[in-house]
């Protein structure tokens, strides 16, 4: 593959400020919609950055489990890398790389726990299976082998038995990300693309500007 090579235009779609909802939230909903029924794989994924400490930043993909007017709201280990960070420093930024239909969404903002009443509600509609692991997991720490985590599924598992309650983890659950500016990006001909990023208004209502490619 000779990368500098690589180039597709980009001629799907195109983004007008008359297409825009007032409200951003809605406007991700309708993009969501749209990359679902496009059949985009795995269109609640998202990649999660976050900086910790040190200033050094990090990435990873996680599942959007909930969105209202308040945020983002995805579910992770609160000791892992990312709960780390967003200890330090609660701050994160999301982005939904919708790039079957050309789009990408960039969401900015401060991140707060979504309390232990709708992480315990979300984790038991988790499959059993995935409840379990979750206690198995030490996330982001070194483990020795595959076969080490293996174990450590029999002994949850023989804990709560087939049937018993899995209470939820005290080191898992939501985070909250309430969102400061939203970007949609919809590529366009010859990198001429087009950007409208929402911005969140002390008095909660938002502005909406359109940005250079
Ligand atoms: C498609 C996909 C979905 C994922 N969803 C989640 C998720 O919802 N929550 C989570 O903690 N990790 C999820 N992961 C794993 C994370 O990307 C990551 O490996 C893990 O959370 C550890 O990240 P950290 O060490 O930066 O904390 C997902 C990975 C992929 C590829």
């Amino acid at each position: 593959m000779n990368l500098a090579d690589e180039r597709r235009n980009y001629l799907r779609g195109e983004l007008h400020r008359a297409d825009l909802r007032p409200d951003p939230i809605a406007q991700f909903n309708l993009w969501l919609d749209e990359a679902n029924r496009a059949g985009v794989l795995e269109p609640t994924a998202l990649s999660l950055a976050t900086v910790g400490r040190d200033g050094r930043p990090r990435v990873r993909t996680v599942l959007l489990k909930g969105l209202t007017d308040a945020g983002f709201v995805f579910f992770t280990n609160f000791d892992s890398r990312k709960g780390r960070h967003l200890h330090e420093n609660p701050q994160a930024s999301l982005l939904f790389p919708w790039l079957a239909l050309e789009r990408q969404v960039i969401v900015t903002g401060p991140v707060e726990p979504v309390g232990d009443e709708e992480s315990r509600a979300y984790f038991r509609s988790r499959p059993r299976e995935s409840r379990l692991a979750a206690w198995v997991s030490n996330q982001s720490q070194v483990v020795a082998s595959r076969a080490d985590l293996d174990a450590g599924l029999g002994v949850v598992r023989a804990r709560y038995g087939d049937t018993g309650e899995i209470p939820l983890p005290p080191f898992w659950g939501g985070y909250r990300v309430r969102p400061e500016t939203i970007e949609f990006w919809q590529g366009r001909a010859n990198r001429m693309h087009d950007r409208f990023e929402y911005t969140r208004q002390p008095d909660g209502s938002w502005t909406l500007e359109r940005l250079s490619p």
